[in-house]
């Protein structure tokens, strides 16, 4: 069970607490004794500062007073992840946080101790042993509605967590999309799935070309959030990769020990689930759809093999000199497949690319595209808000020198350099109509680098991130 936050009711003096404050002053609560010793502790750099009081716990944390905003939130969520820790070995089951400050940096502090809480244990034969004691958190000065993106947002980024962090031999592209179903009947969102016939007879050959050397189906999810109070005429669609397992294919991956995460390689897919389900949770009005083709990439049996010429949905020839660069394989599809609804905006993720991880690492997700620049914007400002940074690429037409194959229309591998870039490249023609060249407005993000820890990394956690889904979210509900 997922922390849930709740509106603080009066717990008397006894109750375990943390108070945020801008400073001492702040703390009338506090003995003349404690002030001193908060005092001594923040000077030493020590923040927040726990006080034992033995039959209840006090934090004291001291807002940032960084002059960038974004900075003093994200210290927050930094800090609640400490306090976290100690929470659980104190073995607490209930905390309050409340004081003077000013309710995002609340909030934010809120957000980071409900995803600090996250685990995933699953596999644990001693689960119970393992699991934290923190259930509740009683927010004291927010309204209902902030409680309710509070939960939101929070419990779906740990739903993309719990997906990224599920191993293949549970997550097949069947099973994916099986719970995706049972998500979305208790979100009161409306999912449709197809299965490998309705694939074949749609001649989504991307999808179906990866799928060929892997035992079990593709499937491919749509799920439909279409509130009567919508906001917006036409949709907006996120696409989601959903390889479920990257081996590389029969381009088998040659870097070491780099499949042994390869679960991870249905992130952005994850991340577009993730955001669905904040977005009905918070009942946003907002008509939105999620699109997540979903397979293996093996190079088992009939699987494919460089040099193959794959008729793709919108029926461009991409000739295949990698197989490991399948993600833009059945992306393209799903992209193709979107244009069905003439949406607003498309925004795809996907961990597609080494190379984004290597251009920026974990501090950031890679974006490009070709939706009007205030629409970038918008979003980088959410990614500053959500410190789930946002770096734009340019998304110039000569990129595309790079994709010319000898014998198709394109190929699905680009260059030795700007190998993101490229990719994107590849994704945008199936954005647009293969005569007229007139394409819906597109951005891609490539989370490739930030989508899974090795290490346990503050409240972003261990191995799933789920990142993107709060910056999602943010930008959807800020529309
Ligand atoms: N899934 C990988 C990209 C990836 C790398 C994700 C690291 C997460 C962490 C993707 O399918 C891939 O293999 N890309 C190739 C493309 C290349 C063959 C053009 C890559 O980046 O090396
Ligand atoms: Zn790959
Ligand atoms: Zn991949």
């Amino acid at each position: 069970m997922d922390t849930i936050y709740t509106a603080s009711k009066d717990l008397g003096e006894k109750s375990n607490h943390i108070i945020l404050c801008n400073s001492l002053n702040d703390l009338q609560s506090l003995s003349k004794e404690e002030k001193n010793y908060v005092s001594q502790q923040f000077e030493i750099k020590n923040n927040p500062v726990h006080i034992n009081k033995l039959d209840h716990q006090l934090f004291i944390y001291k807002k940032d007073t960084d002059s960038n905003v974004n900075l003093v939130w994200e210290k927050a969520r930094i800090a609640a992840h400490g306090v976290c820790k100690t929470i659980n070995n104190l073995k607490l089951k209930e905390i309050t946080i409340s004081g003077n400050v000013d309710k995002n940096t609340l909030l934010a502090f809120a957000e980071g101790l409900g995803l600090s809480n996250y685990q995933f244990l699953k596999y644990f034969s001693d689960a119970a042993n393992r699991k934290n004691s923190l259930e509740v958190i009683n927010l004291n000065g927010v309204s209902e509605k902030d409680l309710l993106d509070l939960n939101a947002v929070v419990s779906s980024t740990l739903i993309a967590r719990d997906f990224v962090n599920e191993p293949l031999s549970y997550l097949t592209a069947d099973q994916y999309a099986h719970d995706i179903l049972e998500m979305g009947e208790e979100m009161g969102i409306n999912v449709e799935v197809f299965n490998k016939t309705k694939i074949q007879s749609l001649k989504m050959g991307g999808l179906l070309a990866v799928n060929l050397g892997s035992p079990n189906p593709p499937t491919f999810s749509i799920l439909e959030w279409k509130p009567k109070n919508a906001k917006n005429t036409k949709p907006y669609v996120l696409v989601g990769k959903g390889v479920v397992y990257d081996t590389g294919g029969v381009s088998l991956k040659p870097t070491a020990n780099s499949m042994d995460y390869m679960k991870c390689d249905m992130g952005g897919s994850a991340t577009a689930v993730g955001t669905m389900a904040a977005i009905a949770q918070a009942n946003l009005p907002v008509h939105i759809i999620a699109l997540i083709p979903a397979t293996e990439n093996r190079p088992g049996g009939n699987a494919y093999v460089p040099g193959d010429v794959i008729h793709m949905h919108n029926g461009m020839m991409v000739e295949v000199l990698n197989t490991d660069a399948e993600g833009r394989m059945i992306l393209a599809d799903a992209l193709s497949y979107a244009r069905k609804y003439d949406p607003e905006l498309v925004i795809d993720m996907a961990t597609l690319t080494g190379a984004a991880a290597r251009a920026i690492g974990d501090k950031a997700i890679v974006s490009m595209g070709n939706a009007p620049q205030e629409v970038h914007d918008k979003l980088i400002e959410s990614g500053f808000r959500t410190y789930e940074r946002l770096t734009q690429f340019p998304f110039w037409d000569e990129y595309r020198d790079d994709l010319k194959s000898n014998v198709a229309d394109i190929k699905n591998l680009g260059g030795p350099e700007a190998g993101m870039i490229t990719a994107g490249k590849f994704l945008e023609y199936f954005t647009q109509d293969t005569k007229t060249k007139k394409g819906y407005p597109y951005i891609h993000l490539d989370i490739a680098g930030p989508a899974f820890n090795h290490s346990e990394k503050n409240y972003r956690g261990l191995e799933g991130t789920g990142v993107g889904v709060r910056t999602l979210f943010d930008f959807f509900k800020n529309i």
